[in-house]
């Protein structure tokens, strides 16, 4: 049986759009055939029209006029990959008054308007999917908001930024440096329009928010997440990293604080981060290199789930896309729409109150009795040293440490302490290390 076309309204053909309207056009016959459901690409709002995009595009089809979109009487859903929080706010905002349903990979927007957004598409009742907004082309979003709904998530950990993983991956494995590497994954269309987003953990931050949000079904937007970038990784933590065994990755880490009895229907406190982490060698988080992401969720019930596969990209996040174009499709027959919840506002644990392990690097004068300042400085503390190295001599000389498990504010004390000493001249970096819990 073939049903109505489902007419796509584009806005934004970069990267990712362009992608979309080439898996498009080998699969939508291919779609037809197997569901009887046929997407149609209507229009497509560009900044330049003239540019080339490498696509077979109909004459006229390209606008750059996005309102007028959005608003389109022959348009029955939009798909937003323009990226930004405005425009594409008002733009969505508008497709859901009209009634139409929407698709969009934006992150950035979910993150700091999802809870109106998704109360605009509630009221209106119409579908706002968002799976290529976290991961790329890795089934993670509707996972957790059908096949996980029911399950007392605990924590959603795992790699989200295909960009600062590829940086990692080719900084640590051939020694390529931090602006080369980024070059290349701007050049492979990983990285975000201002890639500061990227390398600063922004966009992970969003991502996290997102996870959050529909993982603990709490309102996290992007200035709840306490985030660091790559920024500041040097090729020594790299080098030291390695001969410890560990690498060094970018985590996005969503937990809830369960109290003794996790029967309580309001949110338990959370904590949601982003930051370096230094992850043992051995940890399957390790082994995911280049622009592959990886996402860890664990339950009371389900245990640990893994999922992996391409986190960036105009091919994955397309197909992600056009996953969610069929389940608007499919509802839009049904007459029905999918829905993120009540989303109840949570408290969020301070990153102070947390503990872990750490690695602190601190450039230091070569001298006797300089480690037993800089050593009585973490013990008046109570941060207790698990292993010590020292690298360079004279001018060079830094310091290593690994930390046993302590409490952040504690660390933070320590490093203030440290500053003062005459014989510390910098702080380097501070890298939490994933342990055992
Ligand atoms: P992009 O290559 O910069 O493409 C953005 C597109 O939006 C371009 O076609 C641009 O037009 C158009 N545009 C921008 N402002 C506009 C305006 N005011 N009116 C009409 N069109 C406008 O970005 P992208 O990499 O495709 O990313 C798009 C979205 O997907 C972002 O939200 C991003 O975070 C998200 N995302 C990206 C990836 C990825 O791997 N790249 C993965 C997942 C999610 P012109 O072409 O004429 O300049
Ligand atoms: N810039 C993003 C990344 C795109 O590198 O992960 C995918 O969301």
């Amino acid at each position: 049986m073939t049903s109505l076309p489902l007419r796509i309204g584009l806005v934004g053909c970069g990267t990712v759009g362009a992608a979309l309207v080439e898996l498009l056009t080998t699969q939508v016959p291919v779609i037809e055939a197997r569901t009887g459901l046929r997407l149609e690409i209507e229009r497509i709002a560009v900044r330049d029209p003239d540019k080339d995009r490498g696509l077979a595009l109909m004459p006229g089809i390209l606008t750059t006029d996005a309102h007028s979109v959005v608003t389109d009487p022959a348009v029955d859903v939009v798909v937003e990959v323009m990226g930004g929080v405005e425009p594409a706010r008002s733009l969505i905002l508008t497709a859901i008054e009209c009634g139409k349903a929407v698709v969009t990979a934006n992150k950035e927007l979910l993150a700091t308007a999802g809870a109106e957004v998704f109360a605009a598409a509630e009221e209106a009742g119409v579908d706002v999917l968002f799976e290529a907004a976290v991961a790329g082309g890795i089934p993670l979003v509707r996972p957790l908001r059908e096949s996980l709904l029911g399950e007392p998530i605990r924590r959603v950990m795992g790699i989200v930024n295909g960009t600062t993983n590829y940086i990692l991956t080719r900084m640590s494995e051939q020694g390529v440096d931090y602006e080369q590497a980024l070059a290349e994954a701007q050049r492979l269309g990983y990285a975000e329009a201002d890639p500061t987003a990227d390398v600063e953990g922004y966009d992970a931050a969003a991502k996290c928010a997102i996870l959050a949000s529909i993982a603990f079904g709490v309102n996290v937007v992007v200035g709840d997440v306490y985030h660091e970038g790559i920024t500041g990784i040097a090729a020594t933590d790299i080098r030291y990293a390695d001969r410890k065994g560990y690498v060094i990755k970018l985590l996005a880490v969503a937990e809830r604080f369960v109290p003794e009895l996790d029967r309580d229907p309001e949110p338990a406190e959370i904590s949601v981060r982003v930051h370096p982490v230094l992850v043992p060698a051995n940890h399957p988080l390790a082994s995911v290199r280049e622009s592959f992401n990886a996402v860890f969720v664990e339950g009371a019930a389900v245990g640990e789930l893994m999922f992996y596969g391409r986190g960036a990209g105009g091919g994955p996040t397309a197909s992600a896309l056009l996953g969610d174009l069929i389940d608007a499709a499919v509802n839009r027959s049904k007459g029905s729409h999918a829905t993120v919840g009540t989303l109840r506002s949570g408290r969020i644990r301070p990153i102070e109150d947390l503990d872990s392990e750490y690695y602190i690097c601190l450039d230091v004068v070569d001298r006797p009795g300089v480690l037993a300042a800089v050593a009585g400085v973490f013990g008046r503390h109570g941060v207790s040293i698990l292993s010590m190295e020292q690298e360079g001599l004279g001018d060079e000389a830094q310091l290593m440490f690994i930390t046993h498990t302590a409490r952040e504010r504690s660390v933070r004390d320590t490093l203030a302490d440290l500053r003062k000493l005459e014989v510390v001249h910098r702080i380097g970096s501070v890298i939490r290390v994933l342990g055992e819990s």
